[in-house]
């Protein structure tokens, strides 16, 4: 089939490749013509594993091209992929979809023949139905142009593997022909076995934005958890382990740390939570407010956690930050908790190095005021306290006993609890982590705890007086 996808980031150009590696005639477009330069010449634009596999040999069938014309893409498809960036509305908690809009202006006056338009960017429920109202006024005389929702589940990181094998394909149609067409896309994925739902476009799109709410409230949801558990002296990650042993809970993503970040979650909740609003059901979500502000408390009480550590006051104070991106195997650092976790470091005068292995160029540009580098040594070198921020493989395979050599104090702070604790202590390292109990050193964990949140209390604190001094005492500097 002749497709066009709309939008060449993490989601589009993964899903052009991988629409041309299962026989499509693709046309990738975007408005950035560095980014369709790179793509045709076979560079990715962004680091996802397997990607580059895929376009290589995408581009060698001849199945995949890339173009910044819309009038190019508007002569070229029966099925238009709308892939572009809905983000947070500055000022606003809402979506802003100008860049959606934008491509349906710019693509509709231009087709010659009817069509199907197919959103897989997350949108506000009710989208389709709008733009339905908007092509047919941009259409020419005897074009029918369609509009369905088939939402991206994607996840970074295995975007190729999740774009090939999804665990279920959503198609929100009006019409059977219009499913037909979607049903022919995805054939090879539907003989495969994977679960077909086809429904409205109000409920698919909504699936999107519940699906993400319910996974940022399953994080948030142990985040909560490891807060009590600081406070009680218990460990979240043995409380993870035992609630997902309930098949109805399930383990998987019920890991306590830092929290959720991506160009995703956060603003997906967010806009969910505007658009509730607006359609005079804002009490239904509010609980998502308290999500987010969960979320946003974990990067709070880490920074307080590393004042505490150092006595107090960070300035001057030498920290590494191990990981600079979202999550890892990604160099997409929008919203990173582990970059906010620095940025806040070094707004408190700490000198902070970061090293991350794949998103340091992101995020010298995002801050060119943070050293960062992708260089693990030289990022550890005179460290006073080490932040373990976003959980690279690369990290829990450390050697914590060469890693010691190196750094000026072999202190750790595990922000994802990730790596094995009993080791590093073992190495001579002081290890703390949110959730879980500080070794016994006459500090019981619960005092602990209560300690911590009377420094996020008062962040301000100054070195020398107020709780965090007291809290600096009453803690240990140094347990093996
Ligand atoms: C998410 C959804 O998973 C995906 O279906 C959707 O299409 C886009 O948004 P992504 O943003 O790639 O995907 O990342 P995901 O793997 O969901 O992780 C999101 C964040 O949650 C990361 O910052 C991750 O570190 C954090 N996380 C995840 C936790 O803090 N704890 C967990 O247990 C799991």
């Amino acid at each position: 089939m002749r497709l066009t996808v709309i939008g060449t980031g993490y989601l589009g150009a993964v899903h052009a490749a991988c629409m041309a590696a299962i026989g499509h005639d693709v046309l990738g477009i975007d408005v950035d013509i560095k980014k369709i330069k790179a793509l045709t010449e076979g560079r990715p634009p962004f680091y996802e594993p397997g990607f580059d596999d895929v376009l290589t040999k995408a581009l060698a069938s001849g199945c995949l091209r890339f173009t910044a014309s819309l009038r190019e893409a508007a002569a070229h498809g029966e099925v238009h992929f709308i892939c572009v960036g809905t983000p947070q509305q500055a000022g606003s908690q809402a979506a802003d979809m100008r860049y959606v809009d934008a491509v349906v202006d710019g693509l509709v006056p231009h087709l010659p023949a009817p069509c199907l338009l197919v959103g897989k960017s997350t949108v506000p429920v009710g989208t389709t139905a709008r733009l339905t109202t908007r092509i047919a006024r941009l259409a020419s005389a005897g074009v029918r142009a369609e509009v369905a929702w088939n939402p991206e589940f994607l996840r970074e990181g295995f975007a190729v593997e999740d774009t090939l094998r999804p665990d279920r394909l959503v198609a929100g149609v009006t019409s059977p022909e219009a499913d037909e067409t979607l049903r022919r896309v995805y054939a090879p994925m539907l003989e495969a076995g994977v679960p077909y739902i086809s429904t409205d476009p109000n409920t698919a799109e909504l699936v999107k934005v519940a699906a993400n709410s319910f996974l940022a409230t399953k994080i948030s949801f142990i985040n909560a958890m490891a807060e009590v558990c600081d406070a009680a002296g218990a460990d979240v990650t043995t409380l993870a382990d035992a609630l997902g042993h309930d098949t109805r809970i399930g383990r998987r993503f019920l890991n306590a740390g830092l929290g959720f970040g991506g160009g995703c979650l956060p603003k997906d909740i967010r806009a969910f939570n505007a658009r509730a609003q607006e359609l005079g059901v804002g009490p239904a979500v509010a609980f998502l407010e308290h999500v987010d502000e969960i979320n946003e408390r974990q990067r709070t009480r880490t920074v307080a956690l590393t004042r505490q550590m150092v006595g107090g006051d960070l300035t001057g104070r030498r920290m590494t930050v191990l990981g600079a991106t979202f999550k890892p195997n990604s160099d997409d650092v929008r919203d990173s908790p582990a970059l906010a976790v620095a940025t806040a470091l070094h707004r408190q005068g700490a000198d902070v190095r970061i090293h991350d292995p794949e998103g340091a160029p992101n995020a010298r540009l995002a801050h060119p005021e943070l050293r960062c580098g992708s260089d693990l040594l030289t990022a550890c070198q005179g460290a006073e306290l080490v932040l373990h921020l976003t959980e690279w493989v690369q990290y829990r395979e450390l050697d914590p006993v060469k890693l010691a050599r190196v750094v000026r104090e072999p202190v750790l702070i595990d922000g994802r609890n990730a790596l094995p604790l009993d080791d590093w202590r073992a190495a001579g390292w002081t290890v703390r982590a949110l959730g879980r109990p500080a070794p016994s050193d006459g500090t019981s964990a619960a005092q602990a705890g209560r300690l911590l949140r009377a420094t996020i209390a008062s962040p301000a604190a100054k070195p020398g007086g107020g709780p965090t001094a007291a809290m600096a005492q009453a803690l240990p500097t140094r347990t093996s």
